[in-house]
């Protein structure tokens, strides 16, 4: 089976700054991370002021691709300014803005016409944990994306696995925890097609931090990480990648 290559990405959601970007680009060029690929996906204003650094992506896409839908950015207008990933679904997205599988289904499809590579965000909240409909759950999340793209559509797309519970709580789920549902996304992947499933990097995100990453980037099914809190810290965000790059 080939090795995937582990992939750490920065979510800076609503926060950064001109010189934050500076600093994370100066402070990216000077490391030396042959084994992981590194991705920030700052605020979309601040996507072309990264001269170098990191790879860069945005946090969410427009489902149109022109128009008049003011404030909205598309896929196109991302991937112009040198983003070549975009994060879709993200359950403050489904949460706070009420997008329910088929938008993120539909905004997946426009990622990947744009040329950009989705990162679908599944994940479930501590209620539906304790429920037991966990599996269904992510079930759901994932079939809406395949019944409109088709398997061929994750060839070149990554999955994030975010229990809602983790995010921004300081709780990161145990590696244990996080294992068993990548393990069960990779077989839902294998379900459809073999070649997909040993392919596609499944993230973690959920309060990844520098003591709490490498445990969890050494389970079998964990390809890397979607970090919040922690990629805003230069020097944290750098010992996470650093515990990827192993
Ligand atoms: P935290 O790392 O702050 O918990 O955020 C995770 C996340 O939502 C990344 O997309």
């Amino acid at each position: 089976m080939a090795q995937r290559r582990k992939l750490v990405a920065g979510n800076w959601k609503l926060n950064g700054s001109l010189s934050l970007v500076s600093l994370f680009e100066k402070g990216l060029d000077n490391v030396n991370l042959p084994n992981v690929d590194v991705v920030i996906c700052p605020p979309a204003v601040y996507i072309p002021s990264f001269k170098s650094g990191p790879v860069l992506g945005g946090q969410n896409l427009a489902v149109n691709d022109c128009g008049a839908f003011t404030g909205e950015i598309s896929g196109e207008q991302l991937a112009s300014v040198g983003a070549k990933y975009v994060i879709v679904g993200h359950s403050e997205r489904r949460e706070l803005f009420f997008e329910d599988n088929q938008l993120v289904a539909a905004k997946f499809a426009r990622a990947q016409n744009a040329g950009l590579v989705p990162i679908l965000c599944v994940g479930e909240s501590l209620e539906t944990r304790k429920s037991g409909d966990l599996f269904a759950f992510i079930n759901a999340q994932l079939q809406a994306v395949l019944d409109l793209v088709g398997i061929s559509g994750f060839t070149n797309a990554i999955v994030a696995y975010e229990p809602i519970w983790a995010i921004g709580t300081g709780e990161t789920a145990t590696p244990a925890q996080a294992q068993e549902v990548h393990e069960f996304i990779r077989a839902w992947f294998a379900k459809h097609d073999q070649a997909c499933a040993e392919s596609v990097k499944i993230l973690y995100g959920g309060s990844v931090n520098a003591s709490t990453a490498p445990e969890l980037f050494a389970q079998p099914d964990i390809d890397g990480g979607l970090v919040g809190g922690a990629s805003l810290k230069l020097e944290e965000f750098i010992t996470i990648c650093t515990a990827a790059n192993k």
